[in-house]
């Protein structure tokens, strides 16, 4: 099937990233969020980043306008009636996802794809909440969505071949790479990634270093572009413990409990840079 129309549920970090690059490339898209105020803030991101790239001479004046043409802010969910596939950015929660999944498998047209851009729940388990299980998948973006090349498709037990084969088709039209990999928690990317998040958490717990000296190490040791505890507080520090809870949970092993300062940190509200507090103070 061919995607024109996308629905994106939730206009946060992710969410608003994915609505912003399916308009620039030609989709119509409907951006749901549960109240005005998050809404005018997930639009004006987009409108904020679609600016950037004009003063950068990488977009013009004439597809900054269409782009926005193309984008319809929403508060209905009955929105994703129109679309071909829908794109879920919501809290990295199991219960509200499969919640929404079960309304939103209700409203879509019957050949519609339902994806999850979840960093790390099972894909099969959330399908199991739709009765199309063969039309989920995960699409699972990577952050700034705009400036990152990579998609990372997971294929759920039940996901059909027909589903598989369109959505890689759409996120190469999005003009990302798409890689695909099983579902196991974290899938790969977020199996690798959050550890090494994780054990940079420990070592500022224990001592080891300060922030800055932790990431300086990575970044130029290793040639990282961004250390782990700028980019957690990046991805936010909700998000990174969501993820560790769920290996940890999943995979049953202690190695990956999620450090006592990352849950202490979230507890506190410190987010991360969403809310201008997290392994550093973004506030000005
Ligand atoms: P966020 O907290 O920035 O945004 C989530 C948004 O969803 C909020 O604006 C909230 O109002 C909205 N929302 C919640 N329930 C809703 C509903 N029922 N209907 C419509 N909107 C609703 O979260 P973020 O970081 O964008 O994460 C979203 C998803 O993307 C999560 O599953 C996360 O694990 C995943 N993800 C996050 C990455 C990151 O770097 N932050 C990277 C890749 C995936």
């Amino acid at each position: 099937m061919s995607i024109s129309t996308v629905a994106v549920i939730g206009g946060g970090t992710m969410g608003n990233g994915i609505a912003h690059v399916c308009a620039q490339q030609g989709c119509t898209v409907y951006l749901i969020e549960v109240n005005q105020g998050l809404l005018d803030r997930g639009l004006g991101t987009i409108t904020k980043n679609l600016d950037r790239q004009v003063s950068k001479g990488k977009l013009s004046e004439e597809d900054k306008a269409a782009t926005l043409g193309r984008l319809h802010g929403s508060l209905k969910l009955e929105d994703v009636a129109k679309a071909d596939i829908i794109i879920e950015a919501i809290v990295e929660s199991e219960a509200v996802k499969k919640d929404l999944f079960g309304k939103i498998d209700a409203l879509a047209k019957p050949e519609a794809i339902l994806a999850s851009n979840t960093s790390t729940i099972s894909i099969t388990q959330i399908a199991a909440a739709t009765k199309r299980a063969n039309k989920f998948i995960g699409m699972h973006f990577m952050n700034p969505v705009p400036m990152m090349q990579l998609v990372e498709i997971i294929r759920g037990l039940a996901t059909d071949d027909a589903t598989h084969a369109a959505t890689v088709k759409f996120a190469e039209a999005l003009g990302k790479t798409p890689i695909t990999v099983n579902d196991f928690p974290g899938f790969v990317s977020n199996r690798i990634l959050m550890p090494m998040i994780n054990e940079a958490v420990y070592c500022l717990m224990e001592g080891v270093g300060e922030a800055e000296a932790i990431d300086g190490v990575m970044k130029l040791g290793m040639n990282h572009p961004m250390g782990p505890l700028a980019l957690a507080d990046l991805i936010g520090l909700d998000v990174c413990l969501a993820i560790m809870e769920v290996l940890h949970r999943d995979l049953g092993d202690s190695k990956y409990r999620p450090c006592p300062l990352l849950k202490k940190y979230v507890a506190a509200g410190y987010l991360g840079r969403k809310n201008g507090r997290g392994f550093y103070n973004y506030a000005s």
